[in-house]
């Protein structure tokens, strides 16, 4: 028995539980995901696995992402990525509403399939109803040789090595890396990016390891700021623009693992209704990080505290307007808006885990959850 305690110990690498390993395996894993893939200095990017579908790709009237949990979330930002390099519409589809709806799919249309374990049930049954109906089936999988990968035309596996913790990390960061390879290369395939912007955002993504590496330096800063609002009974989580699939996805990591309800929202949506929700026991997380929508972002954190929501706000380096506003603020790197939720997840990631474990829970295997969702 003291063995199998050593012994995962071992495994954890020294840390308390395998999900904050695996948060702080990611500069590695992401550099994993790039390698043999981006060569920035000589600004080529290789995908061996999507070749012989690049110009199908590059042809496509429309393209389904289809997912589940943290996986589509990954689907949402690559349908703001997709969408701005390659003009190529984009309809990211929860798996299991698109598998029982006759979805209206066939000839001509790609799926690109995101799953982790590469077999979740939801998904892999959407992709095997969407290739009857002729579809071609991209998967980005982590799993290799997994049910998804197996029955996908092509794709490209995200090579963050086995992921054991229950909710997703490492395994999301390197999904937005291969998804926006795969972006980029269609772009160029297309001709909708020039060569500048191509070379800039290789330049961007190969600089995110050591961003992600410094973002992980908020450890401690993050720790406190989970005791200050583990006993919240709801938390909101907002970002506009790439930022809202990341506010989802934070909101998740919570609920997961430490069960306190959150919900993520785009945060101009509050106004519509939402926003009746906010008082001084309120924690509402802010993905504002400097783009193209933070002039916006700014005014919504002043409706909020108008209202004396407590704001956590997760901002870009440099940045003296919001931390003037917010009551905790978390300052990561700067970087191109296209690219920067593989940073701005990561003090989510430690957030979520931290209370947790305060709470003290299983972050590993949260009750109710499966690593996998093999059934329908
Ligand atoms: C995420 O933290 C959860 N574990 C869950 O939502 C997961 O993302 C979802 O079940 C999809 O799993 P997959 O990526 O293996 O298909």
């Amino acid at each position: 028995q003291k063995l199998d305690i050593e012994l995962a110990a071992i495994e954890k690498g020294g840390f308390d539980h395998f999900m904050l390993k695996e948060v702080f395996e990611q500069p590695q894993t992401i550099l994993d995901s790039l390698r043999g893939r981006l060569d920035a200095k000589k600004g080529t990017l290789t995908i061996g696995g999507i070749r012989d579908h690049l110009s199908q790709l590059a042809g496509a009237k429309r393209i389904i992402i289809v997912a589940c949990g943290t996986s589509w979330h990954a689907g949402l930002v690559a349908e703001y990525m997709i969408e701005e390099l390659c003009r190529i519409p984009v309809e990211v589809e929860y798996a299991s509403e698109f598998r029982y709806r006759n979805p209206v799919v066939g000839e001509g249309d790609v799926i690109i399939a995101v799953s982790q374990s590469g077999e979740t049930a939801d998904t892999l049954v959407a992709i095997e109803a969407a290739k009857k109906k002729g579809a071609t089936i991209l998967g980005v999988c982590n799993v290799v040789g997994s049910s998804i990968a197996r029955i996908s035309d092509a794709g490209a596996y995200t090579h963050a090595g086995p992921e054991i913790g229950v909710a997703s990390t490492k395994a999301f960061t390197a999904q937005l890396a291969v998804l926006c390879l795969i972006g980029l290369k269609v772009a160029m395939e297309k001709g909708s990016i020039t060569e500048q912007r191509f070379q800039h955002l290789l330049d961007e993504l190969d600089h995110i390891p050591e961003k992600v590496a410094a973002a992980l330096q908020l450890n401690e800063q993050i720790k406190e700021i989970a005791a200050k609002y583990k006993d919240a009974r709801d938390f909101l989580y907002l970002g506009r623009g790439y930022n809202f699939p990341v506010a989802l996805e934070g909101a998740l990591k919570l609920k997961e693992i430490s069960y306190i309800h959150a919900e993520g929202y785009p945060a101009a949506e509050m106004k519509h209704g939402p926003i009746a929700l906010v008082d001084e026991n309120l924690p509402v997380v802010f993905v504002a990080t400097r783009d193209s929508y933070y002039e916006k972002v700014v005014s919504n954190i002043q409706e909020i505290k108008a209202r004396k929501g407590k704001v956590i706000a997760v901002v870009t380096e440099g940045d003296l307007t919001i931390p003037a506003m917010a009551d905790d603020v978390i300052t990561v790197p700067e970087a191109d808006e296209l690219v920067a939720p593989i940073v701005s997840v990561i003090p989510l990631q430690l957030l979520a885990y931290h209370v947790g474990v305060l709470k003290g829970y299983d972050v590993d295997k949260p009750r109710n959850l499966a690593k996998s969702v093999t059934v329908e």
